[in-house]
């Protein structure tokens, strides 16, 4: 506890906004009390390294004695780690209210083993181990070297005896102990197969998964026999897991022009409009945004695509004039592409057909985003884990399933 005025202030003002986080309208779901308490006493500032607020990436970077360091460090916001050189790292302490609504979702007990992959400078790490205390413990799993080592100082300084940090690439990096849960905090392509066994019966995951294109989500998954069933699934903008289970651009978003199954196919007529009913580009690609993410999981034939140079990191929800996408079907000869609210059909017109239904189907299903889809995990070529219809996406080693949930169980 802090005895300085001003930090108190800070630290309340952020406690307030973290209780009254409210992930879904109209539901808050406020942190159980250990991990308000665990915010008491492990300081956010603490663990922070030199940061600049991800909302001013060309701003300053702070370091701990700087007039706006606290300021910043007790703000609802993520805050993008610094490199010696004042370049930003693909690594950041997340925003505080998502983040303990999702330690909050991870359920973590007295007594439970707790994995953190992606533990960065040690915080969450040192917020679960609290909740877990005291017969409990936590393992970080970090891939930078330098932050593994920051995270180690900082429990030790904070006195964090039941956690530790290491450095490793993923899951992987977890050994062969079961784990009671396990959080992600960085996005995942695709997962190891050992995920299956790392987790306890009845365990809880809390993981998020990048699709292919810019949608992201994180799901809440429950150890289900040999498989993995999610129970709930909150939209999220993580930081890609840098290691082997990271996306490859190429396979998330390769370059239109590098793409030989839609460049070597002649354009079919006119392109037609599909505009989400906005005219202006930069209100098209919310809505562009949650119909791939419909397609990334309901059509094999999605794609999505860098136009023209589009290398730069993508804002939010991407750019009309840098990110497309549509399907292709290249054993019929025939692919869609929707660039700045327009489809144009390449050789046969059958996938222009086909998104054109999809977007019936989304639209009548009330434009839903990612956040309305269950997710299954289980062995490749094993059956769906649920029995009603559902969509099998292979990933890596695994078998990722998808459905539609009615919307009564979107909560
Ligand atoms: C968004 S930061 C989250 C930091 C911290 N857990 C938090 O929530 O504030 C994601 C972290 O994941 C780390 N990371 C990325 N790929 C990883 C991998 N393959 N294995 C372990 N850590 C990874 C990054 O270096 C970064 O520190």
């Amino acid at each position: 506890m802090t005895t300085d005025p001003h930090l108190e202030a800070l630290q309340d003002r952020l406690l307030r906004r973290i209780e009254a986080y409210m992930p879904v309208r109209g539901r808050p779901a406020p942190p159980r009390p250990a991990l308000i308490e665990a915010f008491r006493r492990y300081p956010r500032h603490l663990f922070l390294p030199r940061y600049r607020p991800a909302d001013q990436p060309d701003g300053p970077a702070l370091a701990p004695g700087d007039a706006a360091f606290l300021d910043h460090a007790y703000d609802d916001g993520p805050l993008c780690y610094v490199d010696d050189h004042g370049a930003s790292l693909p690594a950041s302490c997340s925003e505080p209210g998502f983040i303990f609504h999702l330690a909050e979702l991870l359920d973590v007990r007295p007594g439970h083993r707790v994995l953190e992959v992606g533990c960065g400078t040690g915080w969450l790490l040192a917020l679960l181990a609290h909740a877990a205390a005291p017969d409990g413990e936590a393992l970080g799993v970090e891939i930078d070297p330098g932050l593994q080592a920051l995270a180690a100082r900082n429990l030790a300084t904070a006195g964090v005896a039941n956690a530790i940090a290491v450095t490793g690439d993923g899951l992987a990096a977890a050994g062969r102990k079961t784990f009671d849960r396990i959080i992600m905090t960085a996005s995942a392509w695709q997962l190891p197969a050992t995920v299956l066994t790392l987790l306890a019966d009845d365990g809880i995951a809390v993981l998020p998964i990048q699709n292919k294109g810019l949608s992201q989500e994180i799901h809440v998954l429950r150890k289900d026999g040999s498989t993995l069933v999610s129970r709930l699934t909150r939209l999220c903008r993580f930081v890609p897991l840098t290691g082997r289970d990271g996306a490859d651009a190429d396979v998330l978003m390769p370059r239109l022009d590098a793409d030989p199954d839609i460049t070597r196919l002649p354009m079919t007529g006119l392109p037609d409009v599909l505009d989400f009913g906005q005219a202006e580009p930069e209100r098209m690609m919310p809505p562009a945004l949650a119909f791939t993410g419909w397609l990334s999981k309901l059509d094999p034939r999605f794609r999505a695509w860098r136009l023209g140079a589009g290398d730069a990191r993508p804002s939010l929800f991407g750019d009309p004039q840098v990110h497309g996408f549509g399907l292709v079907d290249a054993a019929a000869g025939s692919a869609a592409l929707w660039r700045a609210g327009y489809v144009t059909a390449y050789g046969d017109a059958g996938a222009r057909d086909a998104l054109f239904a999809h977007l019936a189907r989304w639209t009548a299903h009330g434009s839903p985003t990612g956040y309305a889809f269950g997710l299954g995990i289980t062995s490749a070529g094993a059956a769906s884990p649920v029995s009603h219809p559902s969509h099998r996406e292979r990933r890596g080693p695994l078998d990722f399933w998808w459905w539609l949930r009615p919307p009564a169980e979107r909560f």
